[in-house]
Formats: C-alpha cells, sequence, structure tokens
C-alpha cells in the first residue's frame, strides 16, 4: 500500500496536520499537493505545539521527506520564515523538496486578492488574504510565475512585465491603487533564489521513483472537499483541487498508483470564511463548540463558524474522493452534551433530499434535518480502544460510520498524537 492520500472531507480545518503528523513516523515522503500558506495545521507533540501553513506536517517527523509538489503556490518568504522558525525549535528541515513548477505568490498576487475582496463587498468569499485564487488565475491564465523561474533573471522579468501589465491597468484606473513596479518585483524573488536553491528539484520524478522502490508516500491534501474549485460550494471555495483527484495533477502521479484515501472528519462542522453551511448554530451550542474544540483559524484568527456533524457532505467526500476510510477527529469536543443531533439530509422546498443538491441555489436554503442521538458525560481523552469507549460513545461513532459511506479507521480523542484510537491500521 505505498500510496495514501489524506485531505479534509468538510470544509477544512478537521484534523490534517495531526493526522498527517501521526502518520508521518511510519512513512517515507510527505507531499502537499495543493494549496498554499492559506492552510493552517495545528501539530502538537509532547507539550511542543507547531503551526504549520506551507510545509507538510510531516517535516516534524525526522526520517521522513516532505515534499512541496508542483500543484502547490509557494510565498517564499512564508516559505523561508517557516523554516528558520521551525529551525530555531531544532527541526531538521533540511531533506525539504520543492518543485520547480510550483508557482510563486508574488507581492502584487496578495495586494490583488485583498483589493479584489474589498470590491466584491457583501458578496466577499472571506478569503485568507494570502494571494492563493490570484497566483491560481495567473497560472490558468498561462501569466504566473514558477520557482524554476528565479533561477532565469531574463525570463523572470519578462514574466512579472507580462503579469503585471494588465495588473497595473486594473491596480491605477479601477482599483485606484499605485502601479507596482517590475524591477522591485524582479529584485525581490531573485533575493529568494539562492535560498531556495537547496531544495529546488524534479518532484514528480523523486516521487514516481520513490513508489518504484516501494516506499510509502503520503499525499497531505489542505482545505477540504468542500472548498474544492470544482467540487466545493463555488465560489464559496478556494483556488485549487483538494479532493483526491488533485494529489495526482499536483504531484505528477498516476491515479493506479493510489492505494488508499482517507477523509478527516470531524465529529462536528466548522466553516472559516462566507458561504452555505446548512447545519451551522447560532445559539450556545455553537458557542460551546467553538470553545471546547478551540476553533479559532490558525492563519488568520478568525472565529470558525460551528455547527452538528453534517452526513450529507460525509457521503458526498466519500463519493467525490472514492475515501477507503475516516479518521474521525475531536470526538472529545463533544463529552457532555446529553443529545447530540446530527443531520442525516436536507429539505428543500419542502422536500426531502438524501444527497448534496447540485444547484447552488437549492443548497443556499437546504435546512436540516435532525436525528438525534444519546450523547455521554465520561472523559475519553484517556481511551486507547474502541471498547474504552463509553457506549453512547461508541454508538455515535457507528451512527456516523453508517451515514458516511466508508469505515471510520481512526478516532482522535485530543490533540496530541498519542490521543487516537486505531482501529485499522493505514499503513
Ligand atoms: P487542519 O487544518 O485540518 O490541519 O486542522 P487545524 O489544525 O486547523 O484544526 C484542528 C485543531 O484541532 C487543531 O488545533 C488540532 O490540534 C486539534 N485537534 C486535532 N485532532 C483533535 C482531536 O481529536 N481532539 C481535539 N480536542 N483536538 C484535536
Ligand atoms: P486548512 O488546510 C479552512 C477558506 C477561506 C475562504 C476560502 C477561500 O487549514 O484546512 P483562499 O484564501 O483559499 O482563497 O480562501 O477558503 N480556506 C480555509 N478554510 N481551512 C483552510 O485550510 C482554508 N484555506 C482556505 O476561509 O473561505
Ligand atoms: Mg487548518
Amino acid at each position: 500500500m505505498p500510496a495514501l492520500v489524506l485531505l479534509g472531507a468538510q470544509w477544512g480545518d478537521e484534523g490534517k496536520g495531526k493526522a498527517t503528523d501521526l502518520l508521518g513516523g511510519s512513512v517515507d515522503y510527505v507531499v502537499r499537493y495543493q494549496g498554499g500558506n492559506n492552510a493552517g495545521h495545528t501539530v502538537v507533540v509532547g507539550d511542543q505545539k507547531y503551526a504549520l501553513h506551507l510545509l507538510p506536517s510531516g517535516i516534524l517527523s525526522p526520517g521522513c521527506t516532505p515534499v512541496i509538489g508542483n500543484g502547490v503556490v509557494v510565498d517564499p518568504s512564508v516559505l523561508l520564515s517557516e523554516l528558520s522558525g521551525l529551525n530555531e525549535r531544532g527541526v531538521d528541515t533540511s531533506k525539504l523538496l520543492i518543485s520547480g513548477n510550483a508557482h510563486i505568490i508574488t507581492p502584487y498576487n496578495v495586494t490583488v486578492d485583498k483589493v479584489t475582496e474589498r470590491f466584491l463587498g457583501k458578496r466577499k468569499i472571506g478569503t485568507t488574504g494570502r494571494g492563493i485564487g490570484p497566483t491560481y488565475s495567473d497560472k490558468i491564465n498561462r501569466v504566473g510565475i514558477r520557482v524554476q523561474d528565479l533561477y532565469d533573471e531574463s525570463i523572470l522579468t519578462q514574466k512579472v512585465e507580462a503579469a503585471l501589465d494588465v495588473k497595473n491597468q486594473l491596480l491605477t484606473k479601477l482599483y485606484n491603487r499605485r502601479a507596482i513596479a517590475v524591477d522591485q518585483v524582479v529584485e525581490e524573488l531573485l533575493a529568494y533564489a539562492e535560498k531556495l536553491a537547496p531544495y529546488v528539484t524534479d518532484t514528480v520524478l523523486v516521487l514516481n521513483r520513490a513508489l518504484e522502490e516501494n516506499k510509502v508516500v503520503l499525499f497531505e491534501g489542505g482545505q477540504g472537499t468542500l472548498l474544492d474549485i470544482d467540487h466545493g460550494t463555488y465560489p464559496f471555495v478556494t483556488s485549487s483541487n483538494p479532493t483526491a483527484g488533485g494529489a495526482c495533477t499536483g504531484a505528477g502521479v498516476g491515479p493506479t498508483k493510489i492505494s488508499r484515501v482517507i477523509g478527516i472528519l470531524k465529529a462536528y462542522t466548522t466553516r472559516v470564511g462566507a458561504g452555505p453551511f446548512p447545519t451551522e448554530l447560532f445559539d450556545a451550542d455553537g458557542e460551546a463548540l467553538r470553545r471546547i474544540g478551540g476553533e479559532r483559524g490558525v492563519t488568520t484568527g478568525r472565529d470558525r463558524r460551528c455547527g452538528w456533524f453534517d452526513a450529507v457532505i460525509a457521503r458526498y467526500a466519500t463519493r467525490v474522493n472514492g475515501l477507503t476510510d475516516f479518521f474521525l477527529t475531536k470526538l472529545d469536543v463533544l463529552t457532555g452534551w446529553e443529545e447530540i443531533p446530527v443531520c442525516v439530509a436536507y429539505e428543500i422546498d419542502g422536500k426531502r433530499v438524501e444527497e448534496l443538491p447540485y444547484s447552488q441555489s437549492d443548497f443556499h436554503h437546504a435546512k436540516p434535518i435532525y436525528e438525534t442521538l444519546p450523547g455521554w458525560s465520561e472523559d475519553i481523552t484517556k481511551a486507547k480502544s474502541f471498547s474504552d469507549l463509553p457506549k453512547n460513545a461508541q454508538n455515535y461513532v457507528k451512527a456516523l460510520e453508517e451515514m458516511s459511506g466508508a469505515p471510520i479507521s481512526a478516532i482522535g480523542v485530543g490533540p496530541g498524537r498519542d490521543e487516537t484510537i486505531e482501529i485499522n491500521s493505514f499503513l
């Protein structure tokens, strides 16, 4: 089973960082395949807490080679400060590999992200403001800057000129901002070239060779299924493909190589930024989930919107990703509720709907239909096996599994590496 994909089954922040870190000790490579420093992954190792944005969570496992694949967008200043932050804490980052085909988030992409959000006003997406959308937009428009361009000054200058041609018109004439000088951008980008050089390589070749040698490769998604540009709640999505197919395009590995796809699933639901969220709570329960679950963004510090578990979404994630397993996280957060509602279907225009509607208008006014499951009050954070869980917690997990369409192979009962119940081994 050499190639596994680990991805978010909801709207991000499901606990992918912890799950990746947990497996990191047993895998040879951990690969980010999409997104950029819009991601925020918290990993707790012993009494140490790490916040990672761009680096794969496998960076904390000494035997593991972390890889930033071609599908990722890289802000060099963020990358370098993340690396030096880890080095200061004694983490060896020298094994990192970066694809020369990954696109660079330039300073003007960050500017454009911020001004377009401001211009959207009430209709804004609530992006992380990190330049993600504009960088992917440049990539698709074929005016993007790639990591390898840092090593050819003449090409870099031509490309920055081409990218700024239209953008400066927009910035000055539409957005009322100052034009951005080509030379200044080129100079800033060239300053990163030498520092990044030791890491830059043909990661597609490296990963395919590793798979031929039966090495274990873990592809770590950023964001989540419902934030996917194709399969998410468009336009309230990110600008890449966190879903399983993205691992193939974003790392240059064929689909025949992928042996297992693990969906990280929170025992309730959260979302950051704008967009529909049928089970969102605006009452004391929502506030309690936020407080007990520590639901505050790692990247932007925004409070996460919180709601009950939504099985319609989980089934959808199983389908579009071909999930083989779920890793259920944060079950401990639900301790103390007498009863726990779970959304099993939606009501749309008076009709019961079992699956995610493809029409955006329908989804925007989908009302959750709840079934209520009995809760538990015992502390579960020390549970090491499924049978250690109180009966009602076991039944909650079994009910979620039945509704969601794939086996739950691990359960998180706390943020630490060892606060995990393993049911089926992932490797
Ligand atoms: P990611 O973006 O998917 O990696 O998730 P985040 O790191 O943004 O958010 C998940 C948060 O939940 C982090 O603070 C984790 O430390 C924490 N966490 C992960 N798994 C568990 C769990 O099983 N129980 C609890 N209580 N916290 C967890
Ligand atoms: P991790 O990897 C949760 C959301 C933003 C916004 C939308 C688009 O930690 O799960 P973008 O800056 O990507 O153009 O913003 O996507 N978003 C996330 N929400 N977790 C994330 O990452 C996210 N990355 C982006 O809030 O609604
Ligand atoms: Mg996160």
